[in-house]
């Protein structure tokens, strides 16, 4: 027979297994635990989820860090809370992936789910004031950072090399003044772009008539309530940062994407300009590879080519292709040569 015989551990790795225990000993913690299985929040939000004092919800977040299960993300000036990766080789790994697989299985209370959608309805509040205060400076603003002429050439190779064929449909989500409309109605067959600020969806319109782009149909509406039917192509150009619950988002775009389709994604890499925030209206300062690429899995789909722009004034930005998989007989594009992925300057 054979028997398992226990690494023995050193005297400190039981405060460890200690810290975890207490971690998970509250029924509050672990309902924290479960709010960020995909989403970050501020101590202000989550005392606003929970209905509890500041004092209150920095005292567990505390417990939760010393355990590990939880690490901040600095946004700007502010913090936010979001589940930890787990360390490589850390002790307690066995109790703490069981720990999290059970408070992934708990359902949470209506009251809780309802103070979150507020949470998200007043990030996206903030996000959709800001496009419709700026609309008439939206190029200069998007110059601060990265306007597309930087990374179209990129951005365009990454899609042609998906080989869409010439009755494929693609969805653009937020395509602010419409700047990528052009190029996407000369790919496909039928464009269809869901705006939820009037103003920018204006500047998408008039491009359209100047561009006399006739297979583009343009739609006010929140691309998240938006019932459209899907495209074999989803494309969101820069856009992510700007949604309240980003990992949430692309769950739902992924949906709008036919079985055996693409879902296209260019964003900034993590980066610490907290400026943006203020001056374009970022609700997060870019996002690390790695969490794009978690997100898209938990969304149903594999990932493709990834193409990485630097800029020259130190902004990354990361181009990335997920698939959806095809499903039994149905199509799917076929696979595209890796184009080179080097960091270049533009
Ligand atoms: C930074 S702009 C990007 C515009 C364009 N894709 C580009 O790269 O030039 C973000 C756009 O997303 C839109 N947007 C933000 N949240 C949205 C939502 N929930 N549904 C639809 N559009 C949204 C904004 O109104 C804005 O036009």
């Amino acid at each position: 027979m054979n028997m398992r015989i226990p690494t023995l551990r050193r005297d400190d790795d039981c405060d460890e297994l200690a810290a975890l225990c207490k971690a998970g000993g509250d029924p509050l913690r672990l309902k924290v635990l479960r709010v960020l299985a995909s989403d970050s929040f501020g101590v202000l939000e989550l005392a606003q989820i929970f209905a509890i004092g500041q004092s209150g919800i920095s005292h567990h977040l505390k417990v939760l860090a010393q355990a590990g299960l939880v690490a901040t993300r600095r946004e700007g000036n502010a913090i936010f809370y979001r589940r930890a990766l787990p360390a490589a080789a850390g002790f307690g790994g066995v109790l703490r992936a069981a720990l999290l697989a059970e408070v992934d299985a708990l359902e949470l209370e209506a009251a809780i789910r309802a103070r979150i959608a507020e949470v998200h309805a007043q990030r996206a509040a903030v996000s959709r004031d800001f496009f419709s205060r700026m609309a008439d400076k939206f190029q200069a603003q998007q110059d601060l950072i990265a306007g597309l002429p930087q990374y179209r050439d990129s951005l365009l190779a990454l899609l042609d090399a998906l080989g869409f064929s010439g009755t494929a449909s693609a969805l653009e989500v937020g395509p602010g003044d419409g700047a990528l409309l052009p190029e996407l109605a000369r790919r496909f067959a039928q464009v269809t772009a869901l705006d939820n600020s009037p103003a920018m969806l204006e500047l998408a319109r008039l491009r359209c008539a100047r561009e006399g782009l006739e297979n583009v149909e343009l739609k006010l509406a929140d691309a998240l309530q938006d019932e459209h039917g899907g495209a074999d192509c989803v494309v969101l150009n820069m856009v992510l940062h700007h949604f309240a619950a980003p990992a949430e988002a692309l769950k739902r775009l992924a949906d709008r994407v036919k079985a055996g389709g693409s879902l296209l994604l260019t964003e900034l890499c993590r980066h610490d300009q907290a400026w943006a925030r203020e001056a374009c209206g970022d609700l997060w300062l870019g996002f690390d590879q790695d969490e794009l690429a978690r997100w898209a899995a938990e969304a149903g789909l594999e990932p493709g080519e990834s193409l990485y722009v630097g800029l020259r004034n130190g902004f990354q930005i990361q181009m990335r292709h997920f698939a959806k998989p095809p499903t039994a007989g149905g199509r799917r594009p076929a696979p595209a040569p890796a184009p080179a992925t080097p960091l270049n300057a533009v």
